[in-house]
């Protein structure tokens, strides 16, 4: 298979991460004979070093004619007084625009020797495996105006919605739910937000072409409170885009760390961009010690929603599992008894069981 891969490194340890999935991608290229070819463009604070913009044309028109997109993270303080506009930030949600993204899909499942690892007790998150699909392109962070007002004295962001963004998000839902378990918990504010009044009738009118889905609502503050204190209760959740935002990293405890969450961000023709739910970690950056993981898995995520190499995606997920299984572990996560490794060390251990896993199948498939 040829596919052209765009990658946006972005700033902090984006730049670090990225390179460990481009080495990960050349080996199953290598591995199963595809032909990947990379093609890295700017975004965020290194584009605005770059180009004054954190969103250059260039990296658009690149993205749009890619097969995928990987990127690193965006954000540091060197940006942090920047003007809005001139934020890295915004880079990232003008490439969620400009391909429409509005699908973010973050699968949240715990490793098992990280458990240990979780602030939460190991009973309450054994066992929890859950996907929210986050509404990526609407809502809050969208809305106009987005402005201060009357010499700074009146401040005002707007929640914005059509009936069509929240069709198409929930519809993506209910198709992810079939694929699981069944179960679908829609999250939203009705008691109070228009918006959420709305999404809740969306979501009823839906439900009766999905049968063999058992949906149920549950306001914002109760499912932040039940993600930790119940997570196995949910299969697929689905919300607005600052909900999402939200609940994506407070699920992220339930894996010991946030380093270890991919995510996918789905337009309607397919075309993804796959990106670690992690930030860009200024205090850590440079020094080689970010876990890959996320960005790693969300290769692994790209290989299977916009490629359909489901092997391949799948050899990835178990070499993370393999080498967290013998010990190995990056400053963020601890293992007891394990070996606290650096970036690349853990890329290079996840690389070694791809060669050889891949090659020992092919020697039992290939030549007996
Ligand atoms: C994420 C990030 C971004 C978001 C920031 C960096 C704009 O937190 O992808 O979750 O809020 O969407
Ligand atoms: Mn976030």
């Amino acid at each position: 298979m040829k596919k052209r891969i765009v990658l946006l490194p972005g700033d902090g340890i984006g730049k670090e991460v990225m390179n460990s999935a481009k080495e990960v991608l050349t080996a199953i290229a290598e591995e199963y004979n595809h032909s990947f070819s990379f093609e890295t463009h700017e975004i965020g604070g290194a584009a605005i070093d770059q180009y004054g913009t954190p969103l250059p044309e260039t990296t658009v028109d690149a993205c749009k004619q890619a097969d995928a997109v990987l990127l690193g993270a965006v954000g540091g303080p060197k940006w942090d007084n920047n003007p809005s506009h001139l934020r890295p930030e915004r880079g990232l949600l003008g490439i969620r625009k400009a391909l429409d993204l509005y699908a973010n899909l973050r699968p949240i499942k715990g490793f098992k020797n990280l458990l240990p690892a979780s602030p939460l007790k190991e009973e309450v998150v054994s066992g929890s495996d859950l996907l929210i699909v986050r509404e990526l392109t609407g809502g809050i962070y969208f809305g106009s105006p987005s402005e201060r007002r009357e010499n700074g004295q009146v401040v005002v962001d707007t929640l914005s919605y059509t009936r069509q963004e929240i069709e198409r998000i929930i519809d993506k839902a209910f198709q992810a739910a079939q694929g699981r378990r069944g179960r679908l918990t829609s999250v939203d504010k009705a008691n109070v937000l228009e918006s959420s009044k709305m999404w809740r009738e969306i979501v009823e009118e839906k439900k009766a072409q999905y049968p063999d889905v058992a949906v149920e609502h549950l306001l914002v503050d109760a499912a932040a409170m039940k993600l930790i204190t119940n997570p196995s209760h949910f299969d697929v959740i689905v919300t607005e885009n600052m909900f999402g935002d939200i609940l994506s990293d407070e699920a992220s405890v339930l894996t010991g760390s946030l380093g270890m969450l991919p995510s996918a961000s789905l337009n309607e023709a397919g075309v993804g961009l796959y990106e670690p739910v992690h930030g860009s970690a200024p205090d850590i950056a440079g020094k080689g010690i970010a876990n890959p993981t996320a960005m790693i898995l969300s290769a692994a995520l790209m290989l299977r929603y916009s490629f359909g190499l489901e092997d391949e995606a799948k050899i990835i997920e178990d070499a993370v599992q393999s080498v967290l299984d013998a010990g190995y572990h990056t400053a963020d996560l601890r293992i007891a008894g394990g070996f606290q490794v650096g970036t690349a060390e853990m890329t290079k251990l996840i690389v070694d069981y791809i060669r050889t896993v891949s090659a020992s199948k092919c020697i039992a498939s290939c030549y007996f």
